[in-house]
């Protein structure tokens, strides 16, 4: 009989791509998804170790569980709990002990092993003679990689993620990720186009490519070479079938000339780059070990446009890094006005346990950080708006990948990343649709069809 398996993912994009191969990895040994933990068989919480608060979510979350998992017991059947992804890899032994009921801790590089996981967790669990629990942990570095061990993938829909970078060499002085996923590891160009082939015949439409620094790719080639990221682009522009490329995350130090020419030659590969840059102080970024200044920043922007003069950029920043002075918070919303971005991701800094930046003197107060995160969100919103109402009237090709909230809406992607509904049959679910854009908001587009634009896409 099937085995249910549910899955949660908190954090960042490699999380939901790593979700889907968990399980592509169990279905073989008649694992399926289910949409909630009631009545699964295991429950698997993939976490993010990023931010404090996302990282400790996982155990008020293993507390919601706990008396799913007694009850299951109770009647006499079971329930696994694992937890896996960055938090299990900084923390699983204190998972253990913190949380008794959790069977199976494993990190991002493991879980190609979990069948093999599962059926000692299992065992574990029908020997528990006398009460003592003994759990599964696998936090290594293995030297095989996991892609090598993983099934073929199947879509998940028109647009898939395919992860083709992995781990960090970085070491930003606030991040986690260098030590929760471990060095940098690009996959062989090989594995990335079969797979890209696979998604596109499963129905893929679209693919972004992840990586904690995926513009930092070296993959080796077939001829024994390394191909850089720019290049892996233009193979992947000539699969037939796929229509839109994107990627995230990037560093501004990996943006060759290569890729950025790629921008300007590849049209499949969308005008939107998520690119971020943390502050706009030379002193924090400095700090912060991010290896450039902020006119070096400008000037990437500079060269990036002239390469494709209506790409949209979009940032991560943080305010309130050690030392971040009135001063330099100033600077970051100066580079802010000079470069417009049409979205971003802003965050208090987080001090996380083990990083050089924890450990720095002139942590800035709370209030300081909440007032210097509030401006800045009201420019990041300002200038979100001001893009979004700036698309009112221009053709768009949007992929109409899910629902909308309202009868008989579809919802897809600009290129631009903008999420754009509109009132469209039923059949053009999964299709890329040339659509008006009718007005724009906050955070969104609407549109209308358009028969002209339907005609006009097909002749393209
Ligand atoms: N505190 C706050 N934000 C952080 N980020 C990474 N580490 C921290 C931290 N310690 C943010 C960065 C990064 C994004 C994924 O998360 O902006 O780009
Ligand atoms: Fe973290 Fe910096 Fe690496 Fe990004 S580049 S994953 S912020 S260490």
């Amino acid at each position: 009989m099937g085995k249910k398996l549910f899955i949660k993912s908190y954090g960042c994009q490699m999380n939901v791509y790593d979700a889907d191969r968990m399980a592509d990895v169990l279905a073989p040994h008649g694992w399926t998804l289910t949409d909630a933990p009631d009545g699964a068989d295991m429950v698997i919480l993939n976490t993010c170790h990023i931010r404090e608060k996302a990282s400790e979510k996982v155990f008020s979350d293993l507390g919601r569980l706990r008396p799913l998992k007694q009850a299951r017991e109770e009647a006499g059947e079971r329930m696994i709990l694992a937890v896996a992804g960055c938090t299990a890899q900084a923390e699983g032994a204190e998972i253990m002990v913190r949380a008794p009921i959790v069977d199976i801790v494993m990190g991002p590089q493991t879980y190609h092993r979990l069948p093999e996981m599962v059926a000692r967790a299992s065992r574990a669990a029908e020997s528990k003679a006398g009460g003592k629990r003994k759990g599964v942990l696998d936090t290594e570095f293995p030297v095989e990689p996991k892609f090598d061990f993983l099934p073929e993938p199947v879509a998940k829909g028109p647009a898939s993620f395919l992860s083709v970078q992995e781990g960090c060499d970085k070491f930003c002085t606030f991040c986690v990720v260098p030590y929760t996923r471990g060095a940098e590891y690009s996959r062989p160009v090989a594995d990335v186009l079969s797979e890209a082939r696979a998604l596109v015949k499963g129905g893929a439409v679209e693919i972004t490519l992840l990586g904690q620094n995926v513009n930092a790719y070296h993959g080796e080639a077939a001829n024994g070479g390394e191909w850089g990221f720019g290049r892996l682009i233009r193979e992947l522009a000539e699969i037939d079938g796929l229509e839109r490329i994107r990627y995230t995350t990037s560093h501004p130090r990996d943006m060759d000339d290569d890729l950025i020419a790629a921008h300007r030659d590849v049209d499949k590969l969308m005008p939107f780059l998520h690119l971020p840059v943390q502050s706009g102080s030379d002193r924090i970024l400095h700090l912060m070990n991010r290896q450039h200044k902020a006119e070096d920043y400008l000037r990437l922007v500079e060269k990036l446009r002239d390469a494709r003069p209506d790409l949209a950029l979009s940032s991560d920043f943080i305010v309130g890094f050690p030392g971040e002075s009135e001063r330099d918070f100033e600077d970051t919303l100066e580079l802010v006005r000079r470069v417009g971005f049409v979205q971003a991701y802003s965050f208090k800094y987080s001090p996380r346990p083990g990083t050089p930046a924890a450990a720095m003197e002139l942590q800035v107060p709370e209030e300081a950080k909440a007032e210097r995160l509030a401006a800045l969100q009201e420019l990041l919103s300002e200038q979100t708006l001001a893009f979004n109402r700036a698309c009112t009237g221009r053709v768009m090709d949007v992929l109409l990948d899910r629902h909308g909230k309202l009868d008989g809406q579809l919802l897809g992607r600009s290129p631009y990343m903008q999420p754009v509904h509109v009132q469209a049959p039923e059949a053009l679910l999964g299709k890329l649709v040339r659509l008006r854009i009718l007005d724009g908001h906050a955070n969104s587009l609407s549109g209308e069809m358009a028969a002209d634009l339907q005609q006009e896409r097909a002749l393209a």
